[in-house]
């Protein structure tokens, strides 16, 4: 990496700042020699920071582009199973034939759960958002699996991060069946991985011949293929935190399900067919926009703090979009009302001012309600893949050195004072 410096001028001192240039994307300048300054950097939202160095995923906001280990994601969501680009995402590069078979034949031998994970579920309400129960499951995989939890040991973390990948489906295919009180269904041998996930959220014993639509396990696949990481987002940057801490990686792994369940974050899906439904019909659409406006509420699936101009996976959703609407011979009002709000958000001044462009979770709720999937599991939907992007940050970090994550502050608040007795207080 080629390196040059910035010059800090402060209080008559200088000081020079290293700046390191990486493969892509924006150089950054190494600004701990604040520190000797006698200043911290102020950052709010993190929108000008980069804490870590990653070899991962790369996004050039600008230019709508989003690359796996250097693969764009369209050719990836075209060309790639989800399990090859989580392969890819975990070892940086996609697997050969024989490392595929191994890789794939791991992830199914450990798909299924402790069945004692099932008394866990019991102690939920059934009307449980499944987003509240996977925050709790997945931190409680930490309690059964003890054999992985050496941070220090990098035999545990594979085998952890394999165990994640292969339960995540199984886990959230569960808290799907609890919420509907019906019974726990498991993976078979003779369906892949989206086969798999779709037959364990919608199938029942009593289906014993049950057969999954291809086109559906395909967009599927892909799905989880667009959702897969996304570089130093929210969620991903959570468990980093949490792992530079030494947290075990089901705890960390919790605490980004925990972060993505935000609206503006993974929650987005689901807030965009509430946002939907509250629109009702094409005929309300100017006057929501009107209130977009007035900043009364967001115009949900739009806007990216990255992504300054079309976001990628959204426009291969959309393509998915239409295959799996055409391929069931569903003619969604929704869509229609989505395309006219997708119209005018790319020809209305605001919006184009604001670079405001459909991002990877307009389209998915359109799609996973199509396929049958209701609104309440969209953003478990959204961890299920974000798990391979999320463990892949945390091996990475645990593959060289590093330091517990501190940032500082901008204090604010009340300078010393005495303390004042209760009798004394106004
Ligand atoms: C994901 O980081 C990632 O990579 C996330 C993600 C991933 O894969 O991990 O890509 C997944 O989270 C996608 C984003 C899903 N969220 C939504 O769709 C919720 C709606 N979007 C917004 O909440 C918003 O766009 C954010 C949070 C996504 C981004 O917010 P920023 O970058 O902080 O932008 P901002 O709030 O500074 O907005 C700039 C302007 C403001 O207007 P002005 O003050 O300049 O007048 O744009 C406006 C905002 O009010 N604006 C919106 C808007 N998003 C921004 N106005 C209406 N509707 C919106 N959706």
């Amino acid at each position: 990496m080629a390196t040059d410096k910035a010059t800090l001028n402060v209080d008559g001192e200088t000081f020079d700042l290293p700046i390191i240039t990486g493969k892509l994307g924006r150089p950054v300048v190494d600004v701990s020699a604040f520190a000797d300054a006698g200043y911290w950097t102020y950052d709010p939202g993190f929108k000008v920071t980069a804490p870590v160095e990653s070899k991962i995923t790369f996004i050039n906001g600008g230019e709508g582009e989003l690359l796996h280990r250097g693969y764009p994601i369209d050719q990836l969501a075209d060309n790639a199973e989800y399990l090859e680009v989580c392969y890819a995402l975990l070892h940086g590069d996609l697997p050969n034939a024989e490392q595929k078979k191994d890789f794939y034949a791991k992830i199914q031998q450990h798909s299924g759960v402790h069945d004692q994970l099932r008394r866990f579920f019991e102690g939920f309400r059934r009307d449980a958002h499944p987003m509240a129960i996977m925050v709790g499951v997945v931190g409680a995989l930490s309690a059964f699996y003890h054999d992985g939890l050496d941070v220090s040991d990098e035999k545990h973390r594979e085998i952890t991060a394999i165990r994640l990948i292969a339960k995540m489906p199984t886990l959230a295919a569960m808290s799907y069946k609890y919420s509907k009180g019906e019974p726990f269904m498991y993976p078979r041998n003779d369906f892949n991985y989206a086969e798999n996930f779709l037959y364990m959220m919608l199938a029942t014993p009593a289906d014993v011949d049950y057969k999954v639509n291809p086109v559906l396990s395909k967009a599927m696949d892909k799905i989880f293929t667009l959702h897969a990481d996304h570089e130093q987002n929210a969620s991903t940057s959570t468990v980093r935190l949490a792992g530079s801490t030494g947290a075990n990686p089901y705890a960390c792994i919790a605490a980004g399900i925990a972060a993505l369940w935000g609206p503006s974050h993974g929650g987005a899906n689901e807030a965009v067919l509430e946002m939907l439904d509250e629109i009702g019909t094409v005929e309300n659409v100017d006057e929501f926009m009107e209130k977009v406006k007035r900043k009364e509420v967001k115009l949900m699936g739009f806007g990216h703090r990255v992504y300054k101009n079309f976001d990628p996976r959204a426009k291969v959703m959309k393509e998915t979009c239409d295959e799996v609407l055409d391929a069931l011979g569903i003619d969604d009002p929704k869509l229609e009302l989505a395309m006219k709000l997708e119209k005018i958000a790319l020809e209305d001044p605001y919006f184009v001012e604001r670079n405001l462009y459909p991002n990877v979770d307009f389209y998915s709720g359109i799609i996973l309600k199509a396929i049958g999937i209701p609104t309440s599991m969209f953003t478990v939907i959204f961890a299920l893949a974000r798990t391979a992007g999320w463990i892949s940050h945390w091996l990475e970090m645990h593959s060289a050195p590093f330091k517990i994550g501190r940032p500082r502050q901008l204090y604010t608040g009340e300078t010393k004072r005495d303390f004042v007795k209760l009798e004394d207080r106004k």
